[in-house]
């Protein structure tokens, strides 16, 4: 089969990723028989230096011309001073919302061989820890109205948290299936004791829970949420969340596993479509010295197998040379320990690409 893939390569250390992840693929392709086509687009940081805007109009209509969309990272320090409209982060958010990618995955597994690299005791992560995170991904308070204004405390400025029943009927689908095919738990994530919208929140995923009789369903405030991450991470198998809660707690989820190097994430639109990315940043303090760790981009391109494509076996090659890279021993910078010599990103893409 061909597959024409929509590539934006971003700032940092983005490009350096996404060329591993490239590799990759092509041996994917090699190996079953499939063509990748890479449509590279702007957004970010560089759209700024060479169009004057983050987002060009371009590269929206090639991705939604695209089967799938990967992408590096955006941002750096060179454009921190730009108003928020205009700063590299604002492309994610616009093709977030122009792609309708309303679902956000975020996976925070821990790797046996990397069981080591946790914060958390052995004993709170012994057997490991398989987490997903599914996130509204364009609405509620990064896309409700925002302004500013006088009040008699002086100036003000002002973000709306709102949430739709559609909005939160769907993303909950979105979890109850993935939970469907996995551990059968779901927990929601709210602050249902303070605010309206969720309220809304929990009264609508009950109801999406009633279509789902084998998955148990169990709610939980924010900020216990984010306790019992942390002290009793194997409470959870699919956590169903806000935009906003949902971006806290997976950094704090993927933190857990220690490598946010090697995490993934895929954000869906309705359908197969699908932009998927690193959950790490665009590390400007480490591009160009070869020890940004790929793995998380390529391991997004093994959910853009497995989601967009449909594409089972290759997605599971992905998967399984990340995991023979780590049982030989291989290490990345991030990951490495005293007794390892890490590879360079182009050769962890190499070596990544020989598992296939
Ligand atoms: C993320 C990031 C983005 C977000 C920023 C860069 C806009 O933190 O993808 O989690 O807040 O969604
Ligand atoms: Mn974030």
């Amino acid at each position: 089969m061909e597959y024409n893939i929509a590539v934006v390569r971003g700032d940092g250390i983005g490009p350096e990723v996404i060329r591993e992840a490239v590799k990759v693929l092509n041996a994917v392709g090699g190996k079953y028989g499939h063509t990748f086509h890479y449509n590279y687009v702007l957004a970010g940081g560089e759209a700024i230096d060479e169009t004057g805007r983050c987002l060009p109009d371009e590269t929206v209509s090639i991705a939604k011309a695209s089967d799938a969309v990967l992408l590096g990272a955006v941002g750096g320090p060179k454009w921190d001073t730009l108003p928020g409209d205009e700063r590299p982060e604002r492309a994610l958010l616009g093709l977030r919302k122009e792609l309708g990618l309303f679902a956000n995955l975020r996976p925070a597994m821990v790797f046996d061989e990397l069981a080591d690299a946790s914060p958390l005791k052995p004993e709170i992560i012994a057997g490991g820890l398989d987490i997903v995170v599914v996130r509204e991904l364009t609405g509620g308070i990064y896309f409700g109205e925002k302004g500013l204004k006088d009040t008699d405390m002086g100036p003000a400025a002002y973000d709306v948290e709102q949430y739709s029943e559609e909005e939160v009927r769907r993303i909950a689908r979105v979890a109850f299936d993935m939970a469907m095919k996995r551990n059968k738990r779901v927990t929601s994530i709210d602050k249902a004791n303070v605010l309206e919208s969720s309220r809304l929140w929990r009264r609508i995923v009950a109801e999406v829970a009633e279509e789902y009789p084998e998955v148990a369903l169990d709610n939980m405030y924010v900020d216990n949420g984010a306790m019992q991450l942390v002290r009793n991470p194997k409470h959870f198998d699919v956590i169903v969340t806000s935009n906003i809660f949902g971006d806290i707690l997976s950094d704090e989820a993927s933190q857990i596993t220690g490598s946010i190097g090697m995490l993934p994430s895929a954000s869906l639109a309705n359908g197969n479509f699908g932009m998927y990315e690193p959950v790490h940043g665009s590390a400007p303090d480490i591009a160009g010295t070869g020890k940004a760790n790929p793995l998380a981009t390529i391991l997004s391109a093994g959910m853009m197998l497995r989601y967009t494509f449909g594409l089972m076996e290759e997605a599971n090659a992905i998967d399984n040379a990340v995991r023979a890279f780590l049982k030989e021993g291989c290490r990345t910078f991030d990951i490495a320990t005293r007794d390892t010599v890490p590879l360079t990103t182009s050769e962890t893409g190499d070596k990544v690409a020989s598992l296939i």
